[in-house]
């Protein structure tokens, strides 16, 4: 079957501003977004530039706007979209378009370190084998762990639009995995730079982050839980 697919385009050495332009190829519905993109750059136009890297979920490059909601294009089957409407692409929202569907990350990957998103522990580890925890204090992990670092759900964040120094959900996310982590000394250090109004506290449990989030990750709650430990802290 025939689709079209609208993808905005912006090429900063040639163009004032972005503009969309108009595709309409032979497609199947087991294809994902991806495998259009890439149909589009390969027969039609070779300048479509856009991130991707596994194809299957894992890498978190390819996080795209596709009909007005964040996600990732390699993840996405033609068969959950209406066809016969045309498909709109678009980088996703809130960050400096480096070039057509490019964003550029960089102030994302600083509040995602702005939390420290690794394990503090100065006791030298055990001789043999690793720092264990239990199965229990592992399950309090997983969920966040998940976390693929593919901006859509910061970047559907209507707390993140109207302010640029909110950290975020995936920051805060990342803050959760370690504060949670029966292994990690950095409880106090991570609240304090969590428990401020740009922090945690600027989350206004809109949800818009978990409805985009492709590995299904409960972001809120965790924020949430994140809230409870500095408000309890604070006690
Ligand atoms: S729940 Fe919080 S982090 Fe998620 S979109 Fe809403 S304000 Fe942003
Ligand atoms: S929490 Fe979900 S949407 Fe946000 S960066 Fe991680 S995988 Fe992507
Ligand atoms: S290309 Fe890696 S997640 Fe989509």
């Amino acid at each position: 079957m025939q689709a079209t697919f609208r993808i905005l385009r912006y090429n900063p050495e040639k163009d004032n501003h972005p503009h969309f332009e108009d595709y309409t190829l032979d497609v199947h519905k087991t294809m994902t977004v991806l495998d259009v993109l890439h149909r589009i750059k390969w027969d039609y136009d070779g300048t479509l530039s856009f991130r991707r890297s596994c194809a299957h979920g894992i890498c978190g490059s390819d996080g795209v706007k596709i009909n007005g909601k964040n996600g990732l294009a390699c993840s996405l089957l033609l068969k959950e979209i209406n066809l016969k409407k045309t498909v709109t692409i678009e980088p996703l929202p809130a960050l400096p378009i480096i070039k057509d569907l490019i964003v550029d990350m960089s102030d994302f990957f600083k509040k995602y370190e702005t939390v420290k998103p690794y394990l503090i522990n100065t006791a030298p580890p055990p001789v043999e084998g690793e720092r264990l925890q239990s199965n229990e204090d592992a399950e309090m992990l997983f969920e966040s762990a998940k976390c693929i670092l593919c901006g859509c759900c910061t970047t559907s964040c209507p707390s993140t639009w109207s302010n640029e120094n909110y950290l975020g959900p995936a920051a805060l996310l990342k803050a959760y995995r370690f504060v949670f982590d029966t292994r990690d000394e950095a409880t106090d250090e991570r609240l304090n730079i969590i428990d401020t109004p740009d922090g945690a506290w600027r989350c206004h449990t809109i949800f818009n982050c978990i409805e985009c989030c492709p590995k299904e990750i409960n972001i809120t709650w965790h924020i949430s839980q994140l809230k409870k430990k500095a408000a309890t802290r604070e006690l």
